[in-house]
C-alpha cells in the first residue's frame, strides 16, 4: 500500500476504500465513491463555516497560525513592512515577485494615472444621504464602476484584467477619500499625481484651502505600513466572497464590491470599529479587570481578540504596536492605548484566554492609530478595504486561471420537511 494514502472502511457495507493523500488533504470528491448502493448519492463531508476544508490551491499568502507566521509570496510580513512601500507589496502579491526599480516605476506610474474617478461617479457619490456610512458608499460605488468600465466583462483577456486591477487599486483610495469628505460635508478633492499613493490619499482626505498638500512623512509611512499589513490574508471571509462571486464570471468591480461587503461585518473588517467602541465603553485602566470578568461570564466577546487561524500572537499586531508609538509622537498619545495595553496584559495572563489561545489580532491596535489620525470610526473598514484590494484581485485572478476551479457551489444537508400536500388558504389552521 503506498504510504501517502488513506484507507477507509465503511462499516455500513464492510467495503474498504483507499484514497491518495496530497498536501495533507484528501479530495472530497473521492468520498463520493463511498456508497451504500447504486441509488446512494455518495458520502459528503459536513463542514459549516469551512472549519477544515481547503477551497483552493494558492501560491499567494502563507500563514502558520500556531507559530504566528505570515508571508506574502514567501517574504515574511515583518521584512516587507520594514523595507517596502505598499505599491511594491501590491506588485509582489499580484505578480509573485518583488519588482525591479524599472518595473516599480512603471507600476507606480500606472496606478497613479488611474486614480481619477469619472465625473458621473462623483455625482453618483454625491447622491448619498449626508450621513451615509462610508463603507456603504465604497461597496456601492465600486459596484457602480462596473457600468463605467463595461470592458471589465472580458475577464478571459489578461490585458483587460490587468487594466481593471490597476483601476481598482488606483481608484479605491479616491472613492474612500470622497466618502470621507462626504461625511464631513467638504468638497471632494481631486488626486495629485506628484504625490505618492499614500500621500495622495492623505491629500484627498485632508486638503483644505492650501494650494499644495504636504503630507506628514510619519503618518504617510504609517498608513503605507497599515496597508501592507492588510494586503492579503489567504482565504478569509471577504477573499472567499471575492473568489465565490468571481467564480460565476462576474466582472471584478462587482466581485470586489461583494468582497468589501463581506469585509464590512463586525466579525471581519468591522472588528476594529468594535474594538474602539469597547475601549471607550471600558473608559479607564481601572475598569479593565471587571470588563474581562464580564467577558469570561459569557457576556460578549473581547473584540480584537481571537482569530480563526492565529492561535498565537498575530504578527501584524506586533508591527502595529510599534507603528502606534511613531504615530503618537506626531499626533499625541491616544489615551485608549493605555486601556488596550492593560487589557492585553490581563487577558494574556488569564487561563480563559490562554487556554483558548486568544491573542490580540490586527484589529486590536489598528483602530487606536486610526483614531489618533482623526479618522472617524466609520472609516476604519474602508481603510482596511484599500489595503486588501490587491489581495482580493490576486486571489480572483488566481481563481480564474486555476483549471480545477468552477463555479463555487457548496452542498447542503437538507433538513426541511419532506413532500407535503398543498392546503388552500381557507383550510389552513
Ligand atoms: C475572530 C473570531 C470570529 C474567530 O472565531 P472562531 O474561530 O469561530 O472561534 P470560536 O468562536 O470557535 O472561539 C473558540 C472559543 O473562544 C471563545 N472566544 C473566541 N473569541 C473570543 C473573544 N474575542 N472573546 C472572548 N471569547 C472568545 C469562544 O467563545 C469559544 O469559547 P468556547 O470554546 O468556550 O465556546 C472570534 O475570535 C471573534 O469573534 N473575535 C472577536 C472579533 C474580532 O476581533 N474579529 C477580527 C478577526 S481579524
Amino acid at each position: 500500500m503506498p504510504q501517502d494514502t488513506l484507507t477507509i472502511t465503511d462499516n455500513r457495507t464492510g467495503q474498504t476504500y483507499t484514497f491518495p493523500v496530497e498536501n495533507g488533504t484528501i479530495r472530497a470528491m473521492d468520498l463520493r465513491k463511498i456508497k451504500t448502493g447504486p441509488e446512494d448519492f455518495g458520502l459528503m463531508t459536513y463542514d459549516p463555516a469551512f472549519m477544515n476544508t481547503a477551497s483552493c490551491k494558492s501560491a499567494i499568502t502563507y500563514i502558520d497560525g500556531d507559530k504566528g507566521i505570515l508571508r506574502y509570496r514567501g517574504y515574511p510580513i515583518e521584512v516587507l513592512a520594514e523595507h517596502c512601500t505598499y505599491l511594491e507589496v501590491a506588485y509582489l502579491i499580484l505578480f509573485g515577485e518583488l519588482p525591479t526599480s524599472a518595473q516599480l516605476k512603471d507600476w507606480v506610474f500606472d496606478i497613479t494615472h488611474h486614480t481619477m474617478l469619472h465625473e458621473t461617479t462623483k455625482k453618483f457619490m454625491e447622491g448619498f444621504r449626508y450621513n451615509a456610512h462610508p463603507m456603504v458608499m465604497l461597496v456601492s460605488t465600486v459596484a457602480a464602476l462596473s457600468n463605467v468600465y463595461p470592458d471589465s466583462k472580458k475577464i478571459d483577456d489578461p490585458a483587460t484584467r490587468l487594466l481593471q486591477i490597476k483601476r481598482l487599486i488606483g481608484k479605491t483610495p479616491s472613492i474612500a477619500a470622497m466618502s470621507y469628505r462626504h461625511l464631513g460635508g467638504f468638497p471632494y478633492v481631486y488626486p495629485d499625481n506628484d504625490l505618492t499613493y499614500t500621500e495622495n490619499f492623505m491629500n484627498m482626505l485632508w486638503r483644505m484651502v492650501e494650494p499644495k498638500y504636504v503630507a506628514n512623512p510619519v503618518i504617510s509611512r504609517a498608513l503605507d505600513i497599515l496597508f501592507i499589513l492588510h494586503a492579503d490574508h489567504e482565504q478569509n471571509c471577504s477573499t472567499n466572497a471575492m473568489r465565490a462571486v468571481g467564480s460565476s464570471h462576474t466582472d471584478p468591480y462587482l466581485a470586489t464590491s461583494a468582497a468589501a461587503a463581506a469585509l464590512s461585518g463586525p466579525l471581519h473588517g468591522g472588528a476594529n470599529e468594535e474594538v474602539l467602541k469597547m475601549l471607550h465603553e471600558i473608559g479607564s485602566k481601572e475598569n479593565v479587570a471587571a470588563y474581562v470578568k464580564k467577558i469570561k461570564e459569557g457576556k460578549g466577546k473581547l473584540m480584537g481578540f481571537g482569530h480563526r487561524v492565529y492561535k498565537n500572537y498575530d504578527p501584524r499586531a506586533k508591527i502595529i504596536k510599534r507603528v502606534a508609538d511613531e504615530v503618537f509622537a506626531v499626533t499625541g498619545k491616544n489615551p485608549l492605548i493605555d486601556i488596550a495595553l492593560e487589557l492585553e496584559r490581563i487577558a494574556l495572563q488569564d487561563d480563559y484566554f490562554v487556554s483558548r489561545k486568544l491573542y490580540p489580532n490586527v484589529d486590536f491596535y489598528s483602530g487606536i492609530i486610526y483614531e489618533a489620525m482623526k479618522f472617524p470610526i466609520d472609516m476604519f473598514p474602508v481603510l482596511f478595504a484599500i489595503g486588501r484590494t490587491p489581495g482580493w484581485l490576486a486571489q480572483w485572478q488566481e481563481m480564474l486561471l486555476d483549471k480545477e476551479q468552477r463555479i463555487a457551489r457548496p452542498r447542503q444537508i437538507f433538513f426541511g420537511p419532506s413532500k407535503r400536500d398543498y392546503v388552500p388558504i381557507e383550510k389552513r389552521s
